[in-house]
């Protein structure tokens, strides 16, 4: 049976990714290692909590120690590395945290996996980064895999770094790697934090709802369970050493999403059309924002064969309906430190 060490499984993607693999192939034995930060929920993964082939083990990436001891243990085939600090406005008011886990903590599994491997003969290091590594578009163009870097915010700067880290593993040790960078995602099990689910609860408790700058930024959106299934394919058919760009080929201003959202929650709660558009506030503009992120996922489509399959107003509508059918893990997340951390970053 081969053992795959999802790291992060616990989060918004991951946790998609976790019941993918788990599910799809009996064969696999996942083992999800995080260290649920608020981020992180194994609410998330309670249907698969209990199947044969899924365990969990609760720890730190940057605890060096602890990840030579897990490798030695468990002898993995193969890592997929997720777990992140993954949130902007959070990098910017404390990042620290992020330079710990994005960057040390990465190099702490690379490193556990090159010793412990010694022969890397059909073993796999997939690391899961983003588009914000590239900077920012202008109007046109789209981000490829040649794209330099660019990064703008302490999150993209570390993600930015671990991605180097990652390739240079790669030229100096002949160590198996395949990264991907995705742009921003959206589904159920996000939390409050990202731009949707917060938009969400803010409806759904008539509090204002916080638009940064014009709201003209330009984000390219896609569904989560779509993620997974690149990641999954780029897993087991991408070649080592590359490098793969992910995208929805969809994109919206800030403001025009936001206006639908509120739309397509007016009509699900059965509220008046405009009441939640009345909620939208200006705000000060997030520091250093990237006007506009768009990915070309052309290389993805004819090398691997993948493309999104969920059209965007379904995805989105799923979304909705899943945080509205999940009240109990929105107040749930929401709970604790969020109001804390929502009155300093909206004061
Ligand atoms: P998330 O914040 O929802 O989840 C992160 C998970 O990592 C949580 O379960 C958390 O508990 C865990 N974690 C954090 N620090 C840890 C540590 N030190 N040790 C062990 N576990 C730790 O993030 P997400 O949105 O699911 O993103 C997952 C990955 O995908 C990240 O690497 C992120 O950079 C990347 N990514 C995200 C998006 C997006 O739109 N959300 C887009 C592209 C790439
Ligand atoms: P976010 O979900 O934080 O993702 P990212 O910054 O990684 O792209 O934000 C998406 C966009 O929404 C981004 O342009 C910032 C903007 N935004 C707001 O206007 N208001 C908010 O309250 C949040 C959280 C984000």
């Amino acid at each position: 049976m081969k053992k795959i060490l999802i790291t992060g499984g616990a989060g918004f993607i991951g946790s998609h990714l976790v019941r993918l693999f788990v599910n799809k192939y009996p064969e696999y034995h996942i083992f999800n290692l995080d260290k649920l930060t608020y981020a992180g929920n194994l609410f998330n993964l309670s249907d698969v909590e209990n199947k044969d082939n899924y365990s969990f083990i609760k720890g730190d990436i940057v605890d060096e120690k602890f990840i030579t001891e897990i490798f030695e243990k468990h002898q993995f085939d193969a890592v997929i590395h997720l777990a992140a600090e993954s949130h902007v406005d959070r990098s910017i008011t404390g990042p620290m945290e992020f330079i710990y886990t994005n960057i040390v903590g990465t190099a702490n599994l690379l490193n556990a996996a090159r010793l412990i491997w010694k022969d890397f003969e059909g073993k796999r290091f997939y690391h899961v980064s983003t588009d914000e590594v590239y900077g920012s578009l202008g109007d046109e163009g789209l981000f490829t895999e040649n794209t330099p870097y660019d990064p703008h915010s302490p999150y993209s700067a570390s993600k930015a770094s671990s991605d180097h880290i990652v390739r240079a593993y790669y030229y100096t040790y002949g160590f198996p790697v395949v990264i991907s960078n995705c742009s921003n995602n959206y589904g159920p099990n996000q939390f409050p934090e990202k731009l949707l689910p917060l938009m969400i609860n803010n409806i759904l408790n008539k509090k204002p709802l916080p638009i940064y700058g014009k709201g003209e930024n330009v984000r390219d959106w896609l569904y989560v369970v779509d993620h997974a299934e690149a990641i999954d394919q780029i897993f087991h058919k991408g070649t080592s050493g590359e490098t793969y760009n992910i995208g929805g080929n969809n994109e919206w201003t800030n403001i025009d999403l936001v206006k639908k959202l509120c739309q397509m929650m007016d009509e699900k709660l059965g509220r008046e059309t405009g009441e939640s558009e009345k909620l939208l506030t200006y705000v000060t503009d997030r520091a250093g924002h990237d006007l506009r992120y768009a990915i070309d996922a052309s290389k993805i489509k004819k090398e691997i064969g993948w493309e999104p399959t969920i059209v965007f107003d379904e995805g989105f509508s799923k979304t909705i309906d899943w945080y509205l059918e999940n009240k109990e893990w929105l107040e749930n997340v929401v709970s604790g430190d969020y109001q804390e951390y929502y009155e300093k970053q909206y004061k």
